[in-house]
């Protein structure tokens, strides 16, 4: 972590690969960029946050997608530099930077977020990002959440997909996750039986409980607020809202499920 002198001490004008208060200012090539928003599938009118906004291209380039689009930076140089860029490139009015530490920063509202920061904060931040709301899209560049070999809960978060460019433009792999909904425990379905979710970010596995039968789910996981799994062959698929759940199964009647506290 930098001091406030190092910090005094920064170059007026940003200077490539100088450090910052937790990650060193490293652009992420612009092809990459591109790929991230694709990734995200960014529309027109949302809302982005880019953690540690460096120069300003990713909330630039979201910006001129049709999204209003949030930069916090905390080097005041980079700052002053973004909102250049923006001017100059026409979206000044769809683009806003925040001079603040990110780990300050409330996150709420943001549809899409973006990071390109180093592994230890990666892991810093992914309690906060999965108690966003469900169906928040999460793109980084380059470092993952799955955990350190120190960490205990190493393999935490798989991304959803991963892309790597080849050829390779300096860096070229993105990773993309989308907040999963909380479904870990029992609910009660409408026919009197029961499911039992055990949930590992996106990663869901259990039991339904059905007609005297108890059959184990496979292929359970979460898009957001879409669960789906399969149980004796049969595939669900289900819309989760808080504490209620409605779905749909192949050659089967609709269900629906509350949650038991
Ligand atoms: C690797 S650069 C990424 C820049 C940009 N997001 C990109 O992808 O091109 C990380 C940026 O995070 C900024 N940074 C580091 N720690 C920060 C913190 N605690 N709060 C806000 N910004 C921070 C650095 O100044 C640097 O500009």
């Amino acid at each position: 972590m930098m001091s406030g002198s190092a910090w005094a001490a920064q170059p007026p004008t940003p200077v490539h690969g100088q450090e910052g208060q937790d990650a060193p200012w490293v652009v992420t090539p612009q092809e990459l960029v591109d790929t991230m928003l694709d990734m995200a599938a960014v529309q027109p009118g949302e809302r982005l946050l880019d953690l540690g906004s460096g120069d300003g291209r990713v909330v630039i380039t979201a910006a001129q997608r049709g999204l209003h689009a949030v930069g916090v930076e905390l080097g005041a140089g980079l700052v002053t530099m973004s909102r250049e860029r923006a001017a100059e490139a026409g979206v000044a009015d769809r683009t806003e930077f925040v001079q603040t530490d990110l780990f300050e920063y409330d996150f709420a509202g943001a549809d899409v977020i973006t990071f390109f920061l180093l592994p230890e904060l990666t892991i810093r931040l992914r309690p906060v990002f999965f108690d966003l709301r469900p169906g928040t899209r999460i793109v980084s560049n380059t470092w993952d959440m799955r955990g350190t070999e120190e960490d205990p809960e190493a393999r935490g978060w798989d991304p959803d997909e991963t892309i790597v460019l080849d050829p390779c433009p300096g860096f070229c792999s993105a990773h993309a996750w989308t907040v999963p909904a909380k479904v870990e425990g029992v609910w009660r379905l409408a026919d009197g039986g029961e499911l039992e979710l055990r949930q590992r970010y996106q990663m869901v596995e259990g039991e339904l409980r059905t007609a005297g039968r108890r059959i184990t789910l496979q292929e359970g996981r979460l898009d957001g607020t879409v669960l789906s799994f399969r149980a004796a062959g049969i595939r669900y698929r289900a819309e989760v809202d808080g504490s209620a759940m409605t779905g749909t199964a192949d050659q089967a009647a609709a269900w629906r499920a509350t949650h038991q506290p």
